[in-house]
């Protein structure tokens, strides 16, 4: 009884600590303008999250496998993506899931692993092959267009254990990988994404932040990693402008994340700590793709930094003139992941002593007490940096098409009453609202993540973010809608973010 108390207590207190509190959108009205007919809604998961089946059927060892296996205590609630939601049992009830909801397109992805056991090219396991091929049949049969990342952090480990992405073999063994999907798969993908969130690849993978393969080499490895994620995306991407595209009709690009970053004053010393922020965190990846080359702030600052700290060139491994040429315009649209901002302030040059791309980027970044914070330990919720984020954007890239690839927010419980997810979704919709019609960006989709609950990286099954819910005990795994489906189900077909429009 007591037990039963104490439980009750603490769900009201996680439920209703989402309901209010300071967001810095006080007196902000959604917008009751509607999205324009022809806007695309999508759902997106990614294959270690959702599959399970992780050695089934032939599928090879990946580095999540290989890194939480060996270091169970890695994830905060001990659990594991070995069945996860169990997608590769139960992708046709996903679908139905999809179906009911209404979306145009679900983005997906493919375990490398999955079809390549050893990441190479010479042994194609069929029964992986076949697993994609019955999804995307699947997908056509309900009318859902497929959006298919090709890398979302699954390395092969027989591909780690060679360096994984500080290995410049990497490059080709990426784009192997990528042709023979084209060639597989290609008839029915119209959107390809070749890599999801560099950021997260290489500085939580080889920057010591927290994911696998959970090598520590700040200031370094973390580099290297992105200079090779940037050339294999590049290369991946010609193949399919030269080789595919005029049979297939598809489009092609990279997914970037990135948090807003908001100067705490408006002092020339507070906004140049923010812009450099940003420049490393969204720039280091998208100037290559969409101006050419790092981003200069970045260039000049890791050379500098580097020599005072007694290496005799930069640690920010350069790109040779073509190949500047090659990175630069292998997008067909800017797509972009975001879920929550932060502010910063000017700080005295951190110290140099051992290096690291934070120390690089400098800045005091934090997160105010006020915003609502999303499941405990994760993320803060502040709507307005999205529309902050497009327009930095804009203004810094110029005019381009802009697809929303993530957006979305946890919870601890699952609860199927989330009225704290229809909220942030009402909000941050409101503001690409705004953003699409008071700042004219040309913003033609958005995908929530996720469609249903599934396995949050070291969050484990702690960081719900589904709007079905999954049963993480249920070996049966049942999908069962939550509040916010139905929501996000309304939205579509009445693109009206409230109960009636003007
Ligand atoms: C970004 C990642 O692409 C996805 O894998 C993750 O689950 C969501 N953000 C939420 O953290």
């Amino acid at each position: 009884m007591k037990f039963l108390y104490r439980f009750v207590i603490f769900t009201l207190f996680v439920v209703s600590s989402f309901g209010d509190g300071d967001d810095d959108d006080v007196g902000y009205e959604v917008t009751n303008k509607t999205f324009p007919k022809g806007f695309l809604f999508g759902v997106a998961t990614a294959a270690y999250q959702i599959e399970g089946g992780w050695d089934e059927d032939g599928k090879g060892e990946q580095i999540w496998d290989m890194w939480i296996h060996s270091n169970p205590k890695i994830v905060a609630d001990g659990s594991t993506g070995d069945v996860a939601s169990d997608s590769y049992h139960k992708y046709k009830e996903d679908v139905a899931c999809m179906t009911e909801v209404g979306v145009h397109y679900y983005r997906f992805s493919i375990a490398w692993a999955r079809i390549l056991p050893n990441g190479r090219t010479n042994k194609v396991n069929k029964a992986g092959v076949d697993y994609y091929l019955n999804l995307l049949k699947e997908l056509k049969a309900n009318g859902i267009e497929a959006m298919v990342t090709l890398y979302h952090w699954d390395l092969p480990t027989a591909l780690h254990d060679i360096g994984g992405w500080t290995n410049p073999e990497i490059v080709g063994l990426f784009a192997e990988y990528a042709q023979l999907c084209y060639e597989l798969f290609g008839d029915y993908v119209k959107t390809w994404v070749t890599i999801n969130e560099p950021k997260q690849i290489c500085h939580g993978g080889y920057g010591g932040s927290g994911y696998a393969p959970g090598i520590n080499s700040e200031g370094l490895g973390e580099y290297l990693c992105a200079r090779y994620v940037l050339l294999a995306h590049a290369k991946a991407w010609h193949i399919y402008d030269t080789e595919f595209r005029s049979k297939q009709n598809g489009r092609i690009t990279i997914v970037i994340d990135s948090d807003w970053f908001e100067p705490t004053t408006d002092s020339a010393e507070d906004k140049e700590a923010a812009e450099t922020k940003i420049q490393f965190v969204f720039g280091m990846y998208a100037n290559p793709v969409f101006i050419g080359d790092w981003p200069q702030v970045m260039i000049d600052r890791v050379a500098d930094r580097s020599l005072k700290e007694g290496f005799d060139q930069t640690r920010l491994p350069p790109f040779s003139s073509e190949e500047v040429a090659d990175i630069r315009g292998t997008y067909d649209f800017l797509a972009i992941n975001h879920y929550t901002s932060y502010m910063v302030s000017a700080a005295a040059e951190p110290n140099i002593d051992n290096p690291s791309w934070v120390k690089d980027a400098g800045g005091n970044v934090y997160q105010k007490d006020t915003w609502q914070q999303a499941a405990i330990g994760w993320f803060r919720i502040v709507p307005w940096g999205i529309g902050k984020l497009l327009k930095w954007i804009k203004a810094t890239y110029g005019d381009l098409e802009i697809v929303i690839t993530e957006n979305g927010v946890s919870d601890r419980n699952g609860t199927l009453e989330d009225d704290h997810r229809i909220r942030y979704l009402k909000l941050y919709m409101s503001h690409l609202l705004d953003a699409m019609y008071e700042d004219n960006i040309n913003i033609t989709g958005y995908t929530l993540w996720s469609i249903i609950d599934n396995f949050e990286w070291t969050q484990g099954f702690n960081g719900k973010l589904g709007i079905y819910y999954v049963n993480m005990s249920d070996p049966e795994r049942p999908r069962v809608p939550k509040k916010s489906s139905k929501y996000y189900a309304n939205v579509i077909k009445t693109l009206c973010l409230q109960d009636s429009c003007e």
